[in-house]
């Protein structure tokens, strides 16, 4: 059995993978491929994957944008969401990151649906805007340009549009003031944009998990007045 707290929510979400999430070979694959390569293995959780698969449908996304995109695990989710006719186009910096993606994403069966574009994502956001309106945008990559990322994602995005936010939560940090953690700073300045922006309807929840205690923003586009 579990002996600590993080053990305990580290079981439960292997529980809820084993019973309602459900990874096929290709996510298990994704996953093991991340962790060989030598990557950071801070994909998604199963079940964070898959609610952002659930939100995509619920949307009935076709054009899909990601800022981080790693192995492309989170990425196979939205792929999947918006097959067979949507696309995704995802963000990366990390030429190596990029390549491991590619790879995931051909076992997958989804490279067709999915343009991974190598280089720092707010260079590459211009670019991006000839692609617009996306109808969700998930923001996963480095935590100080959240506001930045946040701020084209309005720009992006169609009425009712989604606006996820992996990560903003940071055991805690979130609702320390005297924070000087570059990432924290990242979270607090959106959730101070968030306070006076008219234009989405937002909330964040916490979350607890193999990831350990964090959690994700979920904002809706407004309709225009
Ligand atoms: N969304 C992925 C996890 C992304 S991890 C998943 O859940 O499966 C964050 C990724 O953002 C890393 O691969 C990192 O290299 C990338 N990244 C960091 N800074 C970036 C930047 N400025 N532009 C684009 N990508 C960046
Ligand atoms: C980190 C980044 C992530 O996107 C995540 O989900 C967890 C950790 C990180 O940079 O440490
Ligand atoms: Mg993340």
């Amino acid at each position: 059995m579990a002996e600590t707290t993080n053990e305990l929510w580290a079981a439960v979400d292997e529980y809820l993978e084993q019973s309602v999430v459900h990874e096929d070979e290709a996510l298990r694959m994704a996953r093991a491929s991340i962790a060989e390569a030598g990557l950071p293995q801070i994909s998604v959780a199963p079940n964070q994957g898959k609610l952002l698969f659930i939100l995509a449908r619920l949307q009935r996304a076709q054009r899909l944008l990601e800022i981080g995109t790693l192995g492309a695990y989170s990425t196979i989710w939205l792929a999947r969401a918006v097959a067979p006719t949507g696309r995704v186009v995802t963000l990366e910096v990390d030429p190596t990151h990029a390549d491991v993606a590619r790879a995931n994403l051909g076992r997958a069966g989804v490279a067709d649906l999915v343009d991974v574009r190598v280089g720092k994502a707010l260079e590459l956001l211009p670019d991006v805007a000839s692609l617009a309106p996306f109808d969700l945008v998930f923001i996963d990559a480095d935590k100080p340009s959240i506001p930045d990322y946040f701020r084209w994602a309005l720009k992006l995005t169609r009425p009712s549009a989604l606006i996820v936010v992996d990560n903003v939560v940071r055991d805690g940090a979130l609702a320390d003031p005297t924070s000087a953690d570059p990432n924290v700073i990242g979270v607090r300045r959106l959730h101070e944009l968030l306070r006076s922006e008219p234009r989405v309807s937002a909330t964040t929840i916490q979350t607890v998990g193999s990831k350990g205690y964090d959690g994700l923003t979920i904002a809706m586009v407004n309709e225009r007045q």
